[in-house]
């Protein structure tokens, strides 16, 4: 009878190629490792694809899911301008259901019973995979060898390594754990864990030191957007995909885009991050600024607490979830309207809007100038203000009849 099968999330890296020996001596399975682009950089996906096969893998499949990742993924992240505790864009978060989405198809195809990651048991990670597995097909199992195996430090996972003939990494390990892809790099572990420690300058890819090598003349740049999505870039028109890699390199050239926080993890530990997020940042400023022009009043308040809860649902897992799926439907509506062009200035570090206008815009100058033009109804506030207000008299006239006056 043919073996079950295990599909299994393959990175390439020391962990996830031990894991295909490991799962095999424990699970008597065929393992089929998948490696899913979703714009890491520095990999030849070829050759990662091959090394899977050399380790043991009885298939093995690369497959670029980029395009996917911006329009389905990023567009929705950007159209919520979704900040996990207001300042985290996701990076991580975002990639971890699309990759899911790939192994659950993967597995209906060579019809596996289960499916493997290589995370650790303290971070978010694992509960993305799980959660959004058991979303898509509630019946796959899963296997979580990093998780289960008793190989508590690096050298004893060499070593395991060795025995078996798995290839393992000549130069020393970088004392970082990294994860990246188009959104940004997220960058954890060695010194970072000490959150008195400042950042070695040498962990950053994408962004100039700002007090160094970051540019020396101010750059401005304009981005159109059309209904919450980025179209062009200083009147030429450019997919959203290359707008981040444009805006990736631009902030990243003037020092814009590092984060460096404390950040509450799913599973109760707080963790010492630092990402490097140009474009992201960038675009999500942009587009916060076009909606402060073209949202009316009470649907842009009511959105900031959707936002939250949006990037609270996606960083704990919730990507393929009812509720996730509802708010989806929310801030599609909003962005129906949000379209025209906001002008940002990269100098030193920032990125700051300096202009922004919109075929839709609900800013009236004869409303907002003091100046002759204005139209606005002075009259009309001093009822406004009674009426108002009248709670508030009504609770003060109250508190000089009992004499309490001026306690709080
Ligand atoms: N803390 C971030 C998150 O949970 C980043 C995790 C990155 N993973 C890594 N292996 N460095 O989204």
């Amino acid at each position: 009878m043919a073996k079950d099968v295990c599909v299994l999330a393959y990175s390439g890296g020391l962990d996830t190629s031990v894991a295909i020996q490991w799962i095999k001596e424990h699970h008597d399975v065929d393992v089929v490792a998948i490696a899913v682009d979703v714009g890491q950089e520095r990999q030849d996906l070829e050759f990662v694809r091959q090394k899977a096969l050399d380790i043991g893998a009885s298939e093995s499949i690369v497959v670029d899911v980029r395009e996917e990742y911006v329009e389905e993924f990023l567009a929705k992240a950007l159209k919520a301008n979704a900040l996990y505790e207001n300042k985290y864009p996701l990076v991580s978060a975002l990639s971890r259901p699309i990759i899911v989405k790939y192994l659950v198809d993967e597995a209906h195809r060579c019809r596996a019973r289960y499916i493997a990651h290589g995370c650790t048991g303290k971070g978010n990670d694992q509960v993305r995979f799980e959660v959004g597995i058991a979303a898509l097909d509630p019946e796959i199992e899963v296997i979580a060898p990093v998780r289960e195996w008793d190989l508590k430090t690096r050298e004893q996972e060499m070593e395991y390594a060795a025995e078996r003939g798995i290839p393992v990494p000549t130069t020393k390990a970088s004392p970082y754990s990294i994860d990246d892809n188009l959104w940004g790099r997220a960058i954890e572990c060695g010194v970072l864990e000490d959150p008195w420690v400042e950042p070695p300058s040498d962990i950053y890819t994408l962004t100039a030191d700002s007090r160094g090598d970051s540019c020396d003349e101010p750059e401005y740049a304009v981005i159109t957007f059309e209904q919450g999505i980025p179209i062009a870039l200083d009147a030429e028109v450019v997919s959203f995909h290359e707008i981040i890699n444009r805006m990736n390199e631009l902030a990243g050239r003037h020092g814009f885009g590092r984060i460096d926080m404390i950040e509450n993890r799913l599973i109760g530990v707080k963790s010492r991050e630092i990402y490097e997020v140009p474009g992201a940042l960038t675009l999500i400023t942009a587009h916060k600024a076009l909606e402060d022009l073209c949202l009316e009043r009470e649907v842009l308040h009511y959105k900031l607490g959707v936002e939250q809860k949006w990037a609270e649902l996606v960083y704990n897992g919730m990507w393929f979830s009812p509720l996730k799926e509802a708010l989806d439907g929310f801030i599609e509506t909003t962005q129906q309207l949000v379209s025209g062009d906001v002008r940002l200035r990269f100098y030193k570090g920032s990125c700051v809007t300096v202009g922004r206008r919109s075929a839709y815009s609900l800013y009236d100058y004869n409303l907002a100038t003091y100046d002759e033009a204005d139209t606005f109804d002075h009259e009309a506030a001093k009822g406004f203000i009674d009426l108002h207000g009248l709670p508030v008299r009504v609770w003060a006239r109250m508190r000089r009849k009992v004499g309490k006056e001026g306690e709080v």
